[in-house]
């Protein structure tokens, strides 16, 4: 039993230490303390620096049809899905029409300054109101009870919107004319030191925060394109997806005697989702998201090389769900295979609440962050996938098959056959040039070229010594016999539908370069990455390319304390400090926006959300748009610039408080001795939220 904020919390035995990134409550609840164990990649594995320089220009090197994959996702959309995604669910459109680059958003804001990381408000700019879309809680379904925080059972939040929302879209229903819309959101993990008093019975703490994790679409309307958006109770696609929903295994592991189990003896079957944390949505009109940090619900054996590359270990797991269901421990006959049943891409139809979500065993199996989709010049689509874990890796997959125009059954099968790839940099700075202090080199730029290393080709394993369905459910331990760059934790990797050019968040790696670990290389340039960098990666020649140019975009800090850093070349005196990059989007004129989480412990500055021009003289340019409450981290951006509307998935507020004593009010702010209004609170809530103008 571990204390926090004086309370005794059996359930959770590991809380206390934390190796300066996060809250000890974020990194034992959301982790399973990953930064406080040993690396999990102990491979000889370890980038070589190729001195030789490299001339290859990032420009000359831009030969994607840009043009051509937007007119293959914009042009004649068939079927609802695609149908959402090209209205301007995503600002696809609104990118064809204006072009990309110029910076001339609709979206126009002064940046707000950083804000201290214990204030527990959402800051937005000047001109700019906000207003939760939904929240822990709420209920969705016609039958659903209103919210009770005194009163939860497991009942009644299988039927609400779950906890931590992490990735986040909004999609336009087609025919809706603009009036109605579904909003997905995953929920990352729970926090039971906050969410129930330290009364509430454990099994009940375990019931109801199993009920609060996985995956909610639901409605959204709103009386014209200028009011906020409001979510719709008991509208006819919201949906829940909970631990008991069945997941279909696509694939080359689907039918593999690696995810057999006594429950699943096809092993093609899959009951829940878990550590959901980003997503992407892809041309067709689905939802992806990643499993991230699976390997917190499972207690194993710990000793075989998968389960310590995985971080997988014997002991009793923060939530101890292994009490009440037997496949949460890998020691019990039957279940010796249910870990590789999670670490997978999920991909889900938003618009059929009736379908059967999936999960892509070609897209290999480890910490997904998410992973994001782009249509190349060729046809083949290619999803880009971070593994989160330090010294992991950043991972390509290609589709075998061609999307199809407005053929969205096709298209909703290309993830689930093609080749997977990982990637391996190589700088061409000198080796005396790397500081390990985030000096820019003296070509001026951190640059230099790519490869994609292949795992898997052509349907069969490129490793040697592995079997396909090896190399995709043990995918850590195939790249690391391939020879690819350890990076600083890969996030969010987003290719830009503008430009096709990929933006790689390495939120932060406290450990490199510490007595026995990689030191920085050109592409991780900085010992005990304390506040992460942006790689930009362009592809030479189509997407499905296996050579590519890379730079970095940016090495993040706040300049103003003496942080060495770089923003391609913008003056660093005029940009907002930023920390710990996590999640991606882009506006429709294609400037990236990005969400941080860490920013407290790195720049001491609350978490938030941040523009980024990314063409034109003001390339590099950073202006904060908004920031967290207390102890949250911002997640799940959508940028609708052409709407002057921003949404952030607000994930953890008041995470280091407990019920008793709360750390946040957010999003209610019912005041001490208030009598709250319906569906109100007094305890902070994680929440979607709507930024919108006040004169909107
Ligand atoms: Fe759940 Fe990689 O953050
Ligand atoms: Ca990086
Ligand atoms: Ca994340």
């Amino acid at each position: 039993m571990s204390e926090i904020s004086g309370r005794k919390f059996a359930l959770l035995p590991m809380l206390g230490h934390t190796k300066g990134k996060r809250s000890p409550v974020t990194c034992a609840l959301k982790c399973d303390n990953a930064c406080a164990g040993d690396v999990c990649n102990t491979s000889a594995n370890s980038y070589f620096r190729d001195i030789a320089s490299t001339t290859l220009s990032r420009r000359a090197a831009l030969g994607f049809g840009a043009a051509g994959a937007l007119a293959v996702v914009l042009g004649g959309a068939a079927t609802s899905g695609e149908k959402a995604v090209a209205d301007g669910g995503t600002g696809l459109s609104a990118a064809a029409k204006n072009g990309f680059g110029q910076g001339a958003s609709k979206l126009q804001f002064t940046a707000i300054p950083a804000v201290a990381s214990d204030v527990d408000a959402l800051t937005v700019p000047a001109g700019f109101t906000w207003r939760p879309v939904i929240r822990w809680g709420d209920p969705i379904f016609k039958d659903a009870p209103a919210f009770e925080l005194g009163n939860q059972t497991a009942a009644a939040q299988e039927r609400q919107f779950g906890y931590n929302n992490d990735y986040s879209d909004i999609l336009e229903i087609p025919g809706s004319k603009g009036r109605r819309a579904l909003l997905f959101a995953n929920h990352e993990y729970t926090n039971e030191n906050i969410m129930f008093p330290a009364s509430m019975p454990a099994e009940q703490m375990r019931a109801v925060g199993a009920a609060a994790h996985g995956l909610t679409v639901v409605e959204l309307e709103r009386k014209n394109k200028n009011q906020p958006w409001s979510y719709v109770q008991g509208a006819p696609l919201n949906r829940r997806y909970l631990n008991s929903t069945r997941y279909e295994l696509t694939g080359p592991v689907a039918g593999s005697d690696l995810v057999k189990t006594v429950a699943d003896p096809e092993g093609r079957w899959i009951n829940g989702t878990l550590g959901n944390c980003s997503g992407g949505t892809t041309p067709w009109g689905t939802i992806l998201s990643g499993e991230e940090n699976f390997n917190g619900y499972f207690v194993a054996r710990g000793t075989s090389a998968a389960d310590k590359r995985y971080g997988l270990t014997n002991k009793a797991t923060a939530r101890q769900w292994e009490l009440d269901d037997p496949r949460f421990n890998a020691n019990n006959a039957g279940y010796e295979n249910e870990t590789n049943r999670f670490g997978w891409i999920v991909e889900v139809d938003p618009f059929d609440p009736t379908s059967t979500p999936k999960k892509h065993s070609s897209l290999g199996r480890f910490k997904h962050e998410g992973a994001n989709v782009i249509v190349a010049k060729s046809g083949h689509v290619v999803a880009y996938s971070g593994d989160d874990e330090r010294f992991d890796y950043l991972y390509k997959f290609v589709s075998k098959a061609k999307y199809r125009e407005g053929d969205r059954k096709h298209n909703m099968t290309l993830l689930s056959e093609g080749d997977l790839y990982v990637a391996k940099f190589t700088g061409n700075a000198p080796a005396a040039e790397i500081d390990g202090k985030g000096t820019v080199p003296s070509d001026g730029s951190f640059d230099g070229t790519g490869e994609w290393l292949p795992l898997v080709v052509g349907g069969k394993s490129m490793v040697a010594g592995m079997s396909l369905e090896e190399v995709l459910v043990f995918t850590r331990l195939a790249a690391d016999k391939v020879g690819p760059t350890k990076m600083d934790r890969c996030e969010d990797v987003q290719p830009s539908l503008q430009t096709g050019k990929v933006y790689v968040a390495c939120t932060n790696n406290s450990d490199r370069g510490k007595p026995g670990k990689e030191g920085a290389t050109e592409v991780n340039p900085r010992n005990e990455n304390r506040d992460g960098h942006i790689v930009e990666i362009t592809e030479t020649g189509d997407q499905t390319s296996t050579k590519f140019t890379w730079n970095l975009l940016m090495v993040c800090g706040d300049p103003s304390t003496g942080d060495v850093t770089y923003f391609s070349g913008f003056p660093a005196d005029q940009v907002s400090p930023i920390s710990c990059p996590d999640n991606l989007a882009f506006d429709s004129v294609g400037n990236l926006w990005i969400s941080t989480d860490g920013a407290p412990s790195g720049i001491g500055k609350a978490d938030g959300l941040f523009k980024v021009t990314l063409e034109g003289p003001e390339r590099g340019r950073v202006e904060q748009f908004l920031a967290v409450p207390r102890d949250a981290e911002t997640c799940g951006p959508i940028v609708h610039d052409t709407e002057r509307s921003v949404f952030v998935s607000v994930q953890h507020p008041g995470e280091e408080g407990t019920f008793e004593a709360p750390n946040s009010y957010f999003p209610d702010y019912v005041a001490a001795g208030a009598t709250p209004r319906p569906g109100q609170v007094r305890a902070p809530r994680p929440a979607v939220v709507q930024v919108f103008p006040t004169d909107a």
